[in-house]
């Protein structure tokens, strides 16, 4: 697809890149790799990523509809973007503005018409068709390509490894499941990402290994889902993540796995294997469970108790007593009394995170949430949501200072703020700064931790 609208009379050579995206990354991860794959799909179109907007000949915006906050971000980016449309019409420059990603699946063509300086909108299952689209566009049609696609997108991207004068990266993103079938009552994701889709065992395998090849160390399976993945193996069998987890640590150059987003409901006893029997697979599982109430659970649709979250957590804990937990977290759910806060804060307390994202409940249009009576008043939301994250701040303050004269593996990742220094990461998400050479990106070294910041520590080379 991408050698045929190469081709294309406006089209410069592949790999002339005389055109320029910056691309805008709103929401989750999923929203990162997929960005990561529309440039590659541009690249082979003659575009070269930039990551100064004034110099681009096309911005786009991938976004998040996850709360009424994150879509109305995109409404003001865009009047922004209009005025620099028009300064660049006026100099006889082409300005491109297109939307990706959830707000554009959950909007289609109302944005356009609520902006019509936007000449693309594309959503997250038909962006391997943004090439064709931004082809149409420059004919003076406004496109909306939101359909459902038949075809597999992932079968018509470019191979992310090969694509020219990329840099080289150490971790990586994989995406191997799409889409949500749980029906959370406050959430918009399986309206905007669609139903469940695993992608199959051999493709992930031979994406894994391309990536393995072009120089990554450390893999991170995507998914809304991640551990309801499921495939067949080589014999026929029905596999999870688990299986999958185990096959991929036998590439060899690999040296790290990990995976998110999971649902409680799915973590299985497989999964829980592979974190006992897998060194490779990184002690640290975002887990969340939005409450601590089993009433609001419940409203939640999200079909477990707390009192069974807490026994899966003691069970991971079980075979991997290092295991560092993160979560997400709701308040202000529609029908949330005290008590029911007073059970988040008390399982939050029972669980202790080193890591946690808690949000006020936002009422999203069409999700079952958004028809519950009761909804809880602002100034509520706001004081618990405060209470929280000073509770999780304190946990993942306390989390950061144990690692303090600890020594570990780290992975060197990207040269750091100051000439000499590198970035690396721990075995625990977190970024390490530490005297090293660039030449050593990629290695794992053994490092002791000598202190800690509110977001990153500090480290020297152990000996030996
Ligand atoms: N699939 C993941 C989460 C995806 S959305 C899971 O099931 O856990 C990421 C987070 O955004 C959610 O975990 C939830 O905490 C938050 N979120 C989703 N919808 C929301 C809403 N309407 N209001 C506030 N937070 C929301
Ligand atoms: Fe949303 Fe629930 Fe699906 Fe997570 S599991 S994406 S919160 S519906
Ligand atoms: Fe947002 Fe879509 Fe991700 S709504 S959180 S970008 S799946």
């Amino acid at each position: 697809m991408t050698q045929e609208t190469a081709s294309l009379s406006d089209t410069p050579a592949p790999g002339a890149n005389t055109r320029k995206v910056f691309i805008k990354t709103y929401g989750c991860q999923m929203n990162v790799y997929d960005s990561g794959r529309m440039a590659d799909a541009l690249a082979a179109d003659g575009y070269a990523p930039t990551e100064v907007m004034e110099e681009a000949d096309l911005v786009l915006l991938n976004t998040c509809h996850i709360r009424e906050k994150a879509a109305e971000k995109v409404y003001s980016a865009l009047g922004r973007l209009r005025e620099h449309k028009k300064a660049r019409a006026a100099e006889g420059k082409e300005f491109m503005i297109g939307v990706a990603g959830c707000v554009a699946q959950a909007e289609g063509e109302e944005i356009s018409r609520r902006e019509p300086a936007v000449d693309v909108v594309i959503g997250p299952q038909t962006y391997h068709r943004l090439p064709q689209a931004l082809h149409k566009a420059r004919t003076g049609e406004r496109v909306v390509d939101t359909e459902y696609a038949l075809e597999d997108k992932f079968e018509h991207l470019p191979d992310p490894t090969k694509v020219i004068g990329k840099p080289r990266s150490v971790t990586a993103f994989l995406t191997v499941q799409e889409g949500c079938d749980k029906f959370c009552t406050f959430c918009v994701v399986p309206y905007t990402r669609g139903s469940e889709v695993s992608r199959p065992l051999t493709r992930l395998l031979t994406e894994a290994r391309r990536l393995v090849d072009s120089g990554v160390r450390e893999l991170t399976l995507l998914g809304q889902n991640v551990n309801a993945w499921h495939g067949e193996d080589e014999k026929g069998r029905a596999i999870g993540l688990g299986d999958l987890l185990y096959k991929l640590a036998e590439i060899p150059g690999l040296a790290r796995l990990r995976y998110t987003t999971s649902h409680p409901r799915d973590m299985d006893d497989r999964l829980i294997e592979a974190h006992r029997d897998l060194r490779m697979l990184m002690p640290y599982l975002h887990l969340p469970v939005q409450a601590g109430s089993d009433r609001i659970l419940k409203a939640m649709n999200r079909r477990h108790k707390a009192s069974e979250y807490v026994a899966l957590i003691e069970r991971i804990r079980s075979v991997r007593p290092d295991i560092a937990l993160s979560g997400d977290f709701i308040v202000g759910f529609p029908g949330e009394t005290d008590q029911d806060f007073e059970d988040t804060m008390a399982l939050v307390r029972e669980v202790n995170y080193a890591q946690a994202y808690s949000f006020k409940y936002s009422t999203r249009p069409g999700t079952p949430g958004a028809d519950l009576p009761d909804h809880v008043a602002e100034d509520v939301k706001t004081e618990r949501l405060a209470r929280l994250q000073a509770l999780l701040l304190e946990q993942q303050q306390a989390f950061m200072q144990s690692m303090v004269g600890k020594t570990m593996d780290l992975l060197l990742e990207k040269p750091g703020r100051m000439p000499g220094q590198l970035i690396g990461r721990s075995p625990w998400l977190q970024s390490v700064n530490v005297d090293a050479m660039s030449s050593q990106i990629g290695d794992i070294i053994q490092v002791r931790i000598t202190a800690a910041g509110p977001n990153s520590l500090f480290a020297e080379v152990a000996e030996g």
